[in-house]
């Protein structure tokens, strides 16, 4: 068996401008490259309006991208009509940020799970459709008593529960979750990310988890990938963009994060991020830092990052 990990998506060179009437483009992806290998979990993370949403989207085929190109499966998604289509919308499924609005208020939980079920002709009679709902449930730590129930009778993180059963429901490889556990009481965050965790061990799954926080995406990342202004600024594993974060926008988000002890705290100056830097017009390419580690840089910012590591 060869050591090369599997690409189960390949994003090459993606840009994406939303036109809102006239003479406003907004380039919400701007000539961004990376791969999600199979099996990992991909974090994303930056400010609000950094294009990480929109990436998510985009990989799902719910948005056109202007240009680039993206493989999923070794398959370009860009012409997939028809049957193939339909199995892409199978592998690749969306966790929501707001379970609440996300869940049909008006239908059962029964049938809110079994909706892909339906969709894609899993079940061949209704004694199995039954049976492949309650199965999920207990996979999400729900039960039997839950399924004639509405969306509104839960709690939050019961019904992102529900999210994550009604994405399980038609067995996907790949599962975008966008901020999934931002909406939820920081008493339960934890209990969601864990089940997550589990469900992605168990099932197989590789996820690209969007977050705005690089502390709550570096518990269940393998690797991160930060955002800004549409652009991929910095990818690596997740110890190294934790601990060693190179570019300077990364920097200033982990100098964000409070630390506990209130001595430190005091004496803690946040770094503020200067992007002035990054309008000067040269152009940026991906530059390997460290083996696995890349930066948004020019030629000249790579070999200062090196110098600064000693490399
Ligand atoms: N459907 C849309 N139409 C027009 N502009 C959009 C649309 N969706 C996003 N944008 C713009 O694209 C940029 C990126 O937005 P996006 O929602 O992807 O960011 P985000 O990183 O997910 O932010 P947040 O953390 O707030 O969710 C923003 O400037 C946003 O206003
Ligand atoms: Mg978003």
């Amino acid at each position: 068996m060869s050591n090369e990990k599997k690409k189960l998506v390949e994003i090459k060179n993606v840009s994406l401008t939303f036109n809102t009437g006239k003479n406003n483009a907004v380039k919400a992806i701007d000539n961004v490259s990376f791969d999600i290998y199979e099996g990992e979990v991909f974090g994303l993370v930056g400010e609000s309006g950094s294009g990480k949403t929109t990436m998510g989207r985009t990989i799902l085929k719910l948005y056109d991208f202007d240009s680039g190109e993206i493989n999923f499966n070794n398959k370009s998604i860009t012409n997939l009509k028809g049957k193939e289509l339909k199995d892409f919308r199978k592998e690749a499924q969306m966790i929501f940020q707001d379970p609440q609005a996300s869940l049909n208020g008006r239908m059962k939980v029964l049938d809110i799970i079994a909706e892909g079920i339906d969709i894609h002709n899993l079940a061949s009679s209704k004694k199995e459709r039954d049976e492949m709902v309650e199965k999920l449930l207990e996979l999400v730590g729900l039960n039997k008593d839950h399924l004639t129930r509405y969306p509104h009778e839960f709690s939050g993180g019961q019904r992102q529960r529900i999210g994550i059963a009604r994405a399980l429901a038609v067995g996907p490889k790949f599962i975008v979750a966008d901020e999934p556990i931002s909406a939820l009481d920081v008493s339960i965050q934890a209990q969601v990310v864990n089940l997550m965790k589990k469900l992605q061990h168990e099932q197989g799954l590789t996820y690209l988890f969007v977050a705005h926080d690089l502390s709550m995406v570096k518990y269940i990342s393998d690797r991160i990938g930060v955002m800004h202004w549409g652009k991929m600024l910095e990818i690596g594993t997740s110890e190294d963009v934790y601990n060693n974060p190179i570019h300077p926008y990364t920097k200033s988000l982990l100098s964000a994060i409070p630390v506990t002890d209130p001595e430190i705290e005091k004496e803690r100056t946040p770094l503020v991020y200067d992007p002035t830097a990054e309008l000067d017009g040269q152009e940026r390419t991906m530059h390997e830092i460290t083996p696995g580690h890349f930066v948004l840089s020019t030629k000249e910012e790579a070999e200062q990052y090196r110098k600064e590591r000693n490399i």
